[in-house]
């Protein structure tokens, strides 16, 4: 799936490192951000690898968005390192991320509520015909693209000509996704696609990470729900307070483990002599704190 533009003219460039199927397309070694003297984020390592999601869990203000505004442009690391097919990046803008294959869809999507499905699928590239000074939209084209390609996702719409507010969310998100997916996206960035939706179409969402993972794309996939995580991912890193607290690969950690993680299990085990005090709350399922001392980060050194 990797395509080297900067081989198609003829020679071979000799200092293109031999890309691996599995390399990864982005990596984080120690990576860190602060604003002024406010340390949002610090010593985080991550790899996203083609055909795979990671998962970044972590609760309000654990840096979760700082970390994927590094990852799509919006903000520069301000420690560690960031690579793209293993070489160093810095963006200054978004576009610089999207020309690299980095595509961000975020929690309140940037759509034109009033405006068709299929325009919002091209909102910004749309395709013209026709030369200057007659060039105009081609929307019979658009339109079919637009249509092709979310069916080719698994996405049916009834009517591509209804306004995309009157999609649910989920839908939405859908539409993004496959957008991403035909823009030539190679890293799915995903802020909380599901933190506003019911549970069938946190499903549906789901389904679309899935198929974007199919299609050969690296998904990172933001989230507080370590359920939504476990159900497509294949690596978990969850991040507390701007640290990375664990960070395992699916085979490293089960589902109950990343839910206490996320739960605030040592938090609450910490709290669960006082909580017992309190009458009508049931302590019995918390775990002790005594469960909750061994080592979190299980596959430290292994990157
Ligand atoms: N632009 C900013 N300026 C100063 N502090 C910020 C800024 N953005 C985020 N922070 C701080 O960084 C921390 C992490 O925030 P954020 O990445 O938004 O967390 P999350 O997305 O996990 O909720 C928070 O303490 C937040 O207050
Ligand atoms: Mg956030």
């Amino acid at each position: 799936m990797t395509k080297n533009e900067s081989t198609t003219h003829g020679a071979v460039l000799p200092d293109t490192p031999a890309q691996d199927e599995d390399a990864p397309i982005v990596e984080l070694r120690g990576a860190g951000k602060s604003y002024g003297n406010i340390r949002a984020l610090h010593g985080v390592s991550l790899t996203v690898h083609p055909g795979k999601v990671t998962c970044v869990l972590g609760d309000n203000g654990a840096g979760k968005s700082t970390l994927i505004k590094i990852i799509s442009g919006l903000h520069q690391h301000t420690e560690g390192d960031f690579l793209v097919d293993g070489r160093p990046v810095r963006f200054s803008t978004p576009r610089e991320a999207l020309d690299k294959g980095i595509a961000t869809v975020y929690q309140d999507l940037a759509v034109v509520p009033l405006m068709p499905v299929w325009r919002n699928f091209f909102l910004g590239s749309e395709m013209t015909k026709g030369p200057w000074p007659l060039r105009r939209l081609d929307i019979e084209t658009m339109k079919k693209t637009a249509d092709a390609e979310l069916r080719n996702m698994g996405i049916v719409l009834d009517d591509l000509e209804q306004p995309i507010g009157t999609l649910s969310g989920g839908q939405r998100q859908c539409v993004a996704i496959a957008r991403a997916v035909y823009f030539g996206a190679r890293v799915l960035i995903l802020d909380e696609p599901t933190a506003a939706l019911g549970v069938k179409q946190s499903g549906v969402v789901l389904k679309y990470i899935a198929a974007a993972r199919d299609k050969g794309l690296g998904v990172i996939f933001i989230t507080h729900n370590p359920h939504h995580a476990y159900m497509v991912g294949d690596h978990f890193s969850v991040l507390r307070l701007g640290t990375m607290e664990l960070n395992a690969s699916r085979d490293e950690v089960s589902l109950d483990e990343l839910t206490n993680h996320m739960a605030g299990g040592a938090e609450l085990a910490a709290l669960k002599h006082e909580l017992a005090q309190v009458r009508g709350v049931d302590v019995d399922e918390l775990p002790e704190e005594t469960d909750l001392t061994a080592p979190v980060g299980t596959s430290e050194g292994t990157s």
